[in-house]
């Protein structure tokens, strides 16, 4: 079973990528929703919630556990790696993103969209520093310097969970997070937050034809195919029964019926005191 971790029901989006590209395997989901959202909390906080509701799918017998939320990833994800060393396997969805914005940007200006706790832990710009130059696709050679340009963007999240994804407040506020990048003319946008691929279609239209936006929900779920295939043993302990779980630690209705939003299809969602 793959278990799928989210402070709420964002990770939904990651999920919604995990089906369509492996409807077979078994999936439990977890949105921690009693303390959602995890973007204004602290490191330390998010840190403490993220190891319990990890702890608790470990107990479930998930062979892989997916930290869909970026704001974890950013704050929590090694200290639960370390914790299980790789039993099981725990990933993150921060390094996929950035190995598919520094493939896939032309002149390494990188821009970075987010909660509030992920653009504060700088976790994007650590992973992409770690890269330190850009080699351009079209001359290999060609040494190019990573710039990143991060833009917290605390609104999102409620707006998007309200539903008010084409309404004249949700554009200008968007316009207004995006300008600076637009200004700093990046070529390559990641969207670091669970929530922002429902508005990824108005992102890309805004920042215009010259930038290419990128998901980490889908980005997560591109890199796991390589993944697997490295690890062919990981691969075959996973079920394969096309279960589905959906598990919250409070308000089932609202997650339902927000959750189905993000997932396209109707849930059933039951309450886990965790
Ligand atoms: N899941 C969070 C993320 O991707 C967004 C919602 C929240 O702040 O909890 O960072």
């Amino acid at each position: 079973m793959i278990g799928i971790f989210d402070s709420g029901f964002g990770g939904l989006t990651v999920m919604k990528e995990y089906l369509k590209k492996y409807p077979d395997f078994d999936y439990v989901y977890l949105g921690d929703q009693a303390n959602a959202p995890y973007g204004p909390h602290s490191r330390e906080r998010v840190e403490a919630l993220t190891l319990k509701n990890i702890d608790y799918l470990v107990k479930q017998g998930c062979k892989l556990i997916i930290v869909a939320c970026n704001t974890a990833s950013a704050d929590a994800l090694r200290v639960v790696q370390q914790k299980y060393k790789g039993k099981p396997v725990i990933l993150g969805v921060i390094v996929p993103a950035v190995e598919a914005a520094f493939k896939q940007s032309r002149f390494g200006n990188i821009g970075v969209i987010g909660t509030r706790g992920v653009i504060k832990s700088g976790a994007y710009e650590r992973e992409l520093a770690k890269y330190g130059v850009l080699y351009a696709p079209t001359d290999k050679r060609a040494r190019k310097e990573v710039k990143v340009y991060s833009q917290a963007c605390p609104l999102l999240v409620p707006l998007i969970e309200e539903g008010i994804l084409s309404h004249p407040a949700t554009r200008m506020i968007l316009r207004n997070y995006l300008r600076p990048l637009k200004n700093a003319n990046i070529d390559t946008l990641i969207l670091g937050c669970t929530h922002y691929p429902l508005l990824q279609k108005e992102i890309a239209r805004m920042m215009g034809k010259n930038c290419i936006v990128i998901s980490s929900a889908k980005a997560a779920v591109d890199a796991i195919e390589p993944y697997f295939k490295a690890h062919p043993d990981l691969l075959k302990k996973i079920s394969k029964k096309g279960g589905r779980q959906y598990l919250t630690t409070d308000c089932p209705e609202r997650f339902a019926e927000i959750g189905g939003r993000f997932l396209g299809e109707k849930i059933e969602v039951e309450k886990v005191d965790i």
